[in-house]
């Protein structure tokens, strides 16, 4: 049984237009932020969602969290259906969202100690000084940060206070937005320890957003990889980082630094700018920086197909073995 399923999620956003939209609602267009987004996360996974900056994944994270209203498709979270706001609402309580500013981008005027205690209480539960004891202690934080303020905090100590922020209502779901974006590299490890330590005490889930694959690689159970807005490749996280099937993903997987830059295949590196949404090509997104294009590319979109167990890819070409027929 699966926790959360997402099925042909799409979100499209009117464009302001000029006068003449007004003048004629036909003309009126639209900027579609993401389409046909389709995957399931089970309970106690991790899954990983990579792109590029600008691909859709901090709107698909709102959208499923129903902060972002979608214009198709459905959400199930924990065997129910989630499509209205008190649905959402509902959801909020079991499903925590990280977002990698969280602490420094809430009010500098309240104590740690209120930050953790407002979750419980925009929910109708009490805040006992216990509890943010409790929270803070989990996180490895002393009992006495409940009376600091944010900007008090390093950027380790800020991140601890976001993930027992993002705890305090005893998820089932923790979807974090590029978790570790912005620290050191020795404290970005402290911060995956305490998150990998707490989903095995707590038993949660986690959907991990980045457009940093070492880190995503080293923390997920399976992969999706995003590009303007639609899902590429999705697999076991393992598989995917051996034998990549998308041409995306392949020159995603082949770009990542690795320890020795030798070895990295520039041969594979992608070429080319991320196209803008309002540039998105028709048919295949990645036609416009594909190395394996053909006519039926621009013509006909790729569906997202199970090509062997477990492992689905967006491609007409795509085979299991990685290469293109
Ligand atoms: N409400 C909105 N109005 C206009 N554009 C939006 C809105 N929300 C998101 N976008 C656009 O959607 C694109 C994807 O954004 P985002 O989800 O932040 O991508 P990512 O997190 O992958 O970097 C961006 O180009 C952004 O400008
Ligand atoms: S469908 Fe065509 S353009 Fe798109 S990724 Fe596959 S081969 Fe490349
Ligand atoms: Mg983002």
């Amino acid at each position: 049984m699966t926790l959360l399923t997402v099925q042909n999620l799409a979100l499209d956003l009117p464009l302001r237009g000029g006068i003449l939209s007004a003048l004629n609602p036909k003309s009126r267009r639209s900027l579609q932020i993401f389409a046909d987004v389709s995957f399931t996360l089970n309970p106690g996974e991790t899954l990983g969602l990579v792109g590029e900056s600008g691909s859709g994944k901090t709107t698909l994270a709102r959208a499923i969290l129903g902060l972002t209203p979608t214009t198709h498709g459905t959400i199930h979270f924990d065997q129910a259906q989630r499509s209205t706001p008190a649905d959402f609402t509902a959801m909020r309580a079991t499903t925590a969202m990280m977002f990698q500013d969280a602490i420094a981008s809430l009010s500098p005027r309240m104590t740690i100690g209120a930050l953790l205690a407002e979750p419980l209480t925009i929910h109708g539960q009490p805040a006992p000084k216990t509890k943010v004891a409790e929270m803070l202690a989990l996180v490895g934080l002393p009992p006495d940060f409940a009376n600091r303020y944010p900007h008090e905090l390093s950027g380790g100590q800020a991140r601890r206070v976001g993930v027992a922020r993002a705890l305090v209502l005893n998820p089932k779901l923790v979807i974090a937005d590029e978790p570790t974006a912005g620290l050191d590299v020795s404290v970005q490890g402290e911060i995956l320890n305490l998150m990998t330590d707490l989903k095995t005490r707590l038993n949660l889930s986690y959907l991990i957003i980045s457009h940093n694959l070492a880190m995503v690689r080293h923390v997920s159970d399976r992969i999706a990889v995003m590009y303007l807005g639609r899902l590429v490749e999705i697999g076991p996280t393992r598989q995917t980082f051996a034998r990549p099937l998308h041409p995306y993903s392949q020159s995603l997987i082949a770009s990542e630094p690795l320890p020795d830059p030798r070895k990295r295949r520039q041969d594979l590196a992608i070429k080319g700018e991320i196209p803008s949404l309002l540039n998105r090509p028709k048919a295949c997104v990645f036609q416009g920086r594909c190395p394996h294009v053909q006519p039926i590319c621009r013509t006909d979109p790729p569906t997202l197909r199970e090509i062997s167990p477990a492992r689905f890819v967006r491609c007409h070409f795509a085979t299991p073995t990685g290469a293109l027929s």
